[in-house]
């Protein structure tokens, strides 16, 4: 088939053909919705719509350089209203160089930049809080140990104190095998998934430290009891709640999904501490028609931050059902056609969230921000690439997690001429667990590899 003839599918460009006609603050919202997506998705029809230009596709481009100028800054300083967000200030460095790196720039020229920000958001207690003086938090930790990551290097690795951070983690696990998001906070599966990723990046001891409270329930190790936990979080719905009873959401699912990729390899763990059809079933639902894009949770909206946190479960979970690679890099299962619908995913992107003038967002009525812009990016690089993972030796708890390898998306011959999101976007590939690129991963990791911690209680 000639790109020329290609036809958007109409599933893509019409009003869903069933409709409710029971209307309640729920469906309006939705048809509110469904209508100012429309006309953007089908701008290529008339593209007086549309500040954009299109591809052969129906597919506008990424407009690379506006986005890259709004990232660049979301690192000005910002005026006073933004003062509710200064809890969130690793984060937004997190998402801004992010954001710049998948969209090609070199991020380690912040280095300084960034090591002296942090600096002062590091808190005795080893933990780092959203600013200075406040509180550590395991959020903002998590966005400054991969910010740092993503400007790699001495200066940036040197920075954490990686013995307070041991012991202010392991204040942090419960005996029901979770962990606090902070000291006294609450409790969910962001806690668990932050507190893996700094134990596997900075070769942080498995054994809970000796003042750890939770050796008072018997648990000895960071790990224990945790699978069972997100267990516990697996709702009625078959998707992933905050924690046991909560209602499942598409960001608290990637935070459980990518820990259970951290506790073991993905075949083994998802498998055996979720109902893998059920959560099949629910990510599966979580994809709209005609937006394309992901709602967080049954009844809601779609919204461009969750082509990452519901985009991001999918490499996971088809990597968990695919099984591990051999050194060839042939796989148990192939599952080489994607769960979802990576068009639809590209189609909400590129054509609903890029702002004229730059940056993404959630939806066609909503403003940019550098949390949209990254998180949608992050949507694209999923769409562009393949993920897997090999076997790793026995010895290392996290082996399987630094064994993934990223291509391009490979797509069925028979579909070359749909190559629909080939809209010169070239978004780079991302290490799906860590979510920065791999060659930071493996750095921050080999470098805390080089330096082992040699602390009482953790022979
Ligand atoms: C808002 O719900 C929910 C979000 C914007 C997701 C927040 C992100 C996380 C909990 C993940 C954090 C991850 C780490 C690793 C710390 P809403 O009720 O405003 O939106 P909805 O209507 O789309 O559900
Ligand atoms: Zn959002």
């Amino acid at each position: 088939m000639d790109s020329a003839d290609y036809q958007i599918p109409p599933y893509f460009r019409q009003a869903p053909l069933l409709l409710d006609s029971l209307g309640t603050e729920t469906s309006v919202v939705q048809d509110e919705t469904v209508s100012e997506c429309l006309p953007l998705l089908n701008a290529i029809n008339d593209p007086s719509r549309s500040p954009f230009d299109f591809n052969e596709f129906g597919l506008p481009c990424l407009e690379r350089e506006a986005h890259i100028g709004f990232l660049h800054q979301s690192l000005d300083e910002f005026p006073a209203p933004y003062v509710g967000i200064d809890a969130s200030r690793p984060w937004m460095v997190y998402w801004a160089l992010l954001g710049l790196y998948m969209l090609g720039e070199d991020v380690s020229v912040f280095r300084s930049r960034v090591v002296k920000t942090f600096y002062s958001m590091q808190n005795p207690n080893g933990g780092i809080g959203g600013g200075f003086g406040q509180d550590a938090h395991q959020a903002g930790t998590y966005a400054a140990l991969l910010s740092l990551a993503l400007v790699g290097g001495e200066e940036a690795y040197s920075l954490v104190d990686r013995e307070k951070m041991w012991h202010w983690l392991g204040r942090l696990k419960q005996a029901d095998g979770g962990f606090q998001i902070c000291e006294g906070g609450e409790e969910d599966t962001r806690g668990a998934l932050c507190a893996l990723v700094a134990i596997s990046l900075l070769n942080l001891p498995l054994l809970l430290p000796p003042d750890s409270p939770a050796r008072d329930a018997g648990l000895e190790t960071f790990k224990d009891g945790l699978g069972e936990y997100l267990s516990r979080c697996q709702t009625y719905e078959g998707g992933i709640a905050a924690s046991p009873g909560g209602e499942a959401h598409g960001s608290y699912a990637f935070c459980a999904l990518a820990c259970l990729c951290l506790y073991g390899p993905p075949h083994e763990t998802i498998g055996k501490f979720l109902d893998v059809d059920a959560l099949i079933w629910w990510l599966s639902s979580r994809q709209y028609a005609p937006e394309g894009g992901f709602a967080g949770r049954t009844n809601k909206l779609v919204d461009g931050c969750y082509s990452h946190w519901l985009g991001g479960c999918w490499p996971l979970v088809q990597a968990a059902v695919n099984g591990p690679g051999d050194s060839a890099g042939d796989k148990t299962r192939d599952v080489s056609e994607n769960l979802y619908s990576s068009e639809g995913l590209a189609r909400y992107i590129l054509c609903c969230c890029q702002a004229n003038g730059g940056g993404l967002r959630d939806k066609p009525s909503k403003m940019p921000d550098s949390y949209h812009t990254c998180y949608n990016l992050s949507g694209l690089s999923i769409v562009e690439h393949s993920h897997s993972y090999g076997t790793s030796d026995g010895d290392d708890p996290f082996g399987s997690a630094f064994t993934w390898q990223s291509s391009e998306a490979q797509i069925p011959s028979e579909w070359d001429a749909n190559k629909v999101f080939d809209a010169g976007a070239g978004v780079k590939e991302l290490h799906p667990v860590f979510v920065i690129p791999h060659g930071a991963v493996k750095a921050m990791r080999d470098w805390s590899l080089a330096r082992p911690l040699d602390v009482q209680g953790a022979e």
